[in-house]
């Protein structure tokens, strides 16, 4: 395997800095050509992995499905990543954020992390297990709408899509808690974005001239805001919010604080200089089971030099909510949309994606099989977590196949998901290349 892995860098180095250098933004509609070549690249690197490939159309950017299939008989395993991306538009870029740039084992670039290395990575530890003759088909779907919500997935999955239902489902595209910590969630928050939208006049006013009487669409969007969520706390105010929400076991917090999570470790990955909490089991408890109200942007009136003096004839805001088990997306927005209604009835409210929160499981052979394929690959036993992020394509897949979901994430707080100067590193690679294939090594043994 050591020499495999070895062997293997020169490949995995090519393959991401190809995949790297194509800007799938897939919520940019510019971008279109660029998505249609990703998927292209990504049949290509498949079948020049030695496996077989094929695009598969959805009503919106397809997926890409391939694998090995080896014995009708072994169990099938099928890995799902995403190789759609982020914008990449953020000032503090120190390079161009598409061009694929390697140094001392460290991969820079949009996607680099999220998620176009960890799919790569599979890629190769399905390649290694294959040559060895281990009997189990190893299916890859790579998806290319990850990043706004999955909505056409579900299509992929239909019968005439032609992809079969496999007997597991590993998930590569969440994070550890921190370098030399392997975590293997089994949870993941649900999310629904929302727009919401004020006119109260044509064109902006003069303040002097109509101030007073003009309605302010920003006044009464940042007072919808506040009337939503608690600035000091988070607290969401909206009737009715919490009630679906089922906080975590005891053994769930048991795990959260074994997991070495650290107050101190966190700031610093993300650059923060405070939080709403200092306690680490109430940050935990935050970002991985308690639900949000978030605001992304308010856009309108002025924003260049000075200050212009202008009512605003109209007014945008972008808001999400990230929601825990049992809360329900479209109950979650009957709930605010309602609360939006009484309150300013001129504000027009529309949904931007539904996903669904997922609890998976962190018992049982899977789990188990898992962990022992991670200590393999790093050296370390991982902790099981949850993680504050979304994924839509993995409540679809529970839904459609009810099959055993697990999760081996190989990216790091510092990699930057998101965020300028996003990075993937040989040693996450490498590792993941044994501990995917120790996992997948494992699966075979288990019975069908
Ligand atoms: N890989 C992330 C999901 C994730 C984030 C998992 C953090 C674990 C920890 C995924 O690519 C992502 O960014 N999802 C989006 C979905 C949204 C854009 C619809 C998210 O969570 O915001
Ligand atoms: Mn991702
Ligand atoms: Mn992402």
């Amino acid at each position: 395997m050591e020499a495999y892995v070895k062997g293997a860098r020169p490949r995995f180095e090519h393959s991401l800095a190809q995949m790297v250098e194509l800007p799938s933004v897939s919520m940019d509609p510019t971008r279109a050509a660029d998505m249609k070549k990703t998927a292209t690249l990504a049949v290509q690197l498949l079948r020049d992995a030695g496996a077989e490939a094929r695009i598969v159309e959805t009503g919106g950017y397809p997926v890409v499905e391939g694998g090995w299939t080896t014995g009708k008989h072994h169990p099938t395993v099928l890995v799902y990543n995403h190789l759609d991306v982020q914008p990449a538009q953020e000032p503090e870029w120190r390079q161009a954020p598409f061009a694929f740039r390697k140094d001392h084992g460290l991969y820079h670039g949009r996607g680099a992390t999220d998620d176009k290395g960890p799919a790569l990575t599979a890629l190769l530890a399905g390649r290694y297990v294959v040559e060895q003759g281990v009997p189990i088909n190893v299916r890859f779907l790579w998806e290319l709408e990850e990043e706004i919500g999955s909505p056409h997935f579900a299509d992929a999955l239909k019968p005439r899509a032609g992809i079969s239902k496999p007997d597991s489902v590993v998930v590569s595209d969440t994070i550890w808690i921190a370098k030399g910590r392997p975590a293997v969630p089994y949870g993941l928050r649900g999310l629904l974005g929302a727009r919401l939208s004020l006119r109260t006049g044509r064109a902006d006013a003069h303040s002097g001239l109509t101030g007073g009487a003009a309605r302010n669409p920003l006044t009464e969007l940042c007072d919808l805001v506040n009337a939503c969520v608690d600035a000091e706390t988070g607290r969401v105010k909206i009737p009715g919010f919490y009630e679906d929400v089922v906080p975590p076991t005891k053994a769930e917090v048991e795990n959260f604080l074994a997991s070495g999570f650290t107050v101190g470790r966190f700031k610093k990955a993300f650059g923060f200089t405070s939080l709403r909490s200092a306690d680490p089991a109430e940050v935990l408890h935050r970002i991985w089971a308690s639900p949000t109200f978030e605001v992304h942007g308010l856009v309108g009136g002025y924003i260049g030099p000075g200050v212009k003096m202008v009512v605003p004839g109209y007014a945008e805001l972008k808001v999400s909510m990230r929601l825990v088990p049992n809360q329900k997306p479209e109950k979650i927005f009957r709930l605010f949309k309602r609360f939006v209604a009484e309150r300013n009835p001129n504000v027009t409210v529309e949904a931007e994606g539904m996903l669904h929160p997922f609890k998976g499981h962190f018992s049982g052979p899977y789990a188990e099989a898992a962990q022992r394929a991670v200590k393999e690959g790093f050296g370390k036993e991982p902790v099981f977590i949850r993680e504050g992020g979304s994924i839509g394509a993995v409540t679809t897949m529970q839904q459609v196949w009810h099959v055993p979901i697990l999760f081996m994430g190989l990216s790091l707080p510092e990699h930057g998901y998101h965020a300028p100067n996003e990075y993937f590193d040989w040693g996450q690679a490498s590792g993941g290349m044994k501990a995917l294939a120790a996992y997948f090594t494992e699966l075979a043994a288990m019975k069908k």
